[in-house]
């Protein structure tokens, strides 16, 4: 037997073992979500286990199942694609050919991942920005910015604030024929937080030109301060990602230091002098009653790490650390929640605070969901979850933008 085909049967064994897992009555496409989850979690056992006996890190091996699935830039009957850079970062640009009357609609649009994952060569990603282009004879520009744990917090922000920078110059919107009243700034997952992130520093930057038309957050993720919320206790082994696999990822954003994680894990990774920021982040006044069911809410308890990271008392990582005159600017904003989801509350909260300070927010919560169905939305997954999302998010664009 060749190591090719012990690998391979090793593969299906524990696809096998991951396959039966209890998940929520509603969920539709039940087998092939769990199809899907025993995927995922198998992926994540076998990056684990390379990182314990120390042939790559978990991140890497995770990354190269990622890459499989990158396509090159492709144009069609309709849409020109290529790929360039603005200000040095990497970016994807769809450019309807369709002569227009008047200047265009434009969206930017930050991937997911985890800080540490993806790219927008990701064929569900390529897929769905060509699809926002056509369907709103619109210019979306998809950025490669850096990634960790090559490349820490800020570095992430840096990028997407400056290829959003770059885009806003005049010269940049005439030669791509956009009007600069009508761009939207898009993310989803760790790209929703750089999405956030940068709207709430364009909004606010007296030096920038033109501001934002409009903001979409695909189940963003929203803040790390507290890492136990009532979405994080339902979701410790949810579907596609586990609590686990998401501190991981979020840990290594701002240090590869164990100890963070291990703070992240117990939740007491959080310095004394963050204790004013909590009330921004409240789940136990901001959450709707409906979510925050029978949990008992717990003071932080802080001071405990060894390490000092401003960093994770930033509002540029944690775009719900703003304060409310920070907020107060912010553009029409649409907010997808889904119910399967560790950060669903994140989203929940953003959303409370906007309404509370009167921003307008357009918010979908799915009570099906779940966190990352818009990777699945290409052959041969196909999963409609992640199409209904791809289809409500474009309308709304187009209704809106
Ligand atoms: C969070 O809100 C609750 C009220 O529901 C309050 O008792 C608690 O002190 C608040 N915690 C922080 C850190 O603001
Ligand atoms: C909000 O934060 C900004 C930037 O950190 C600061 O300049 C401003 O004074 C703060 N406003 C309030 C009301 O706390």
């Amino acid at each position: 037997m060749t190591f090719k085909t012990l690998c391979v049967g090793l593969f299906f064994a524990l696809f096998l073992t991951h396959m039966y897992t209890s998940i929520p009555d509603n969920i539709e496409e039940r087998w092939k979500v769990m199809a899907l989850n025993a995927v995922a979690k198998t992926c994540i056992f076998m990056a684990t286990c390379l990182e314990k006996i120390g042939i790559m890190k978990f991140e890497e091996f995770i990354d190269m199942i990622f890459r499989l699935d990158y396509v090159q830039p492709l144009s069609d009957e309709y849409i020109t694609v290529v790929d360039t850079a603005f200000a040095n970062i990497p970016v994807r640009l769809y450019l309807p050919k369709k002569k227009a009357e008047t200047p265009r609609r434009a969206v930017i649009y930050f991937h997911g991942g985890g800080f540490c994952l993806g790219s927008f060569k990701q064929r569900a990603l390529d897929y769905l920005n060509r699809w926002t282009a056509n369907k709103l004879e619109a210019v979306v520009v998809g950025v490669d910015y850096r990634l960790a744990p090559r490349h820490h917090f800020p570095a992430q922000f840096e990028d997407c604030s400056a290829v959003v920078r770059f885009f806003l110059q005049d010269s940049t919107l005439a030669k791509y024929g956009v009007d600069p009243t009508r761009i939207c700034i898009s993310g989803d997952s760790s790209g929703g937080a750089l999405a956030a992130a940068v709207t709430q520093q364009v909004q606010n930057d007296p030096k920038i030109k033109h501001r934002i038309k409009i903001q979409a957050l695909l189940y963003p993720i929203l803040q790390t301060i507290d890492i136990y919320l009532p979405s994080h206790r339902e979701n410790v082994h949810g579907l596609f990602i586990t609590r686990d696999v998401g501190i991981r990822l979020l840990s290594l954003y701002f240090s590869k230091d164990e100890a963070l994680m291990q703070a992240m894990r117990r939740n007491q990774h959080m310095p004394l002098e963050s204790k004013h920021l909590f009330k921004l982040a409240n789940w136990s006044t901001l959450l709707p009653e409906k979510y925050r069911k029978d949990h008992v809410y717990t003071e932080p308890i802080l001071g405990r790490s060894t390490f000092s990271l401003p960093a994770l008392m930033d509002h540029r990582a944690s775009p719900l650390l703003a304060n409310d005159s920070q907020l107060q600017n912010l553009p029409l904003t649409y907010v997808l929640t889904c119910q399967n989801d560790l950060v669903r509350d994140d989203g929940f909260i953003y959303v409370s605070r906007l309404r509370n300070i009167g921003v307008q927010v357009a918010h979908v919560h799915m009570q099906d969901g779940i966190h990352g169905a818009l990777s699945f939305i290409t052959l041969p997954f196909y999963l409609h979850l992640g199409v209904r999302i791809k289809d409500m998010y474009v309308n709304w664009l187009d209704n809106n933008l």
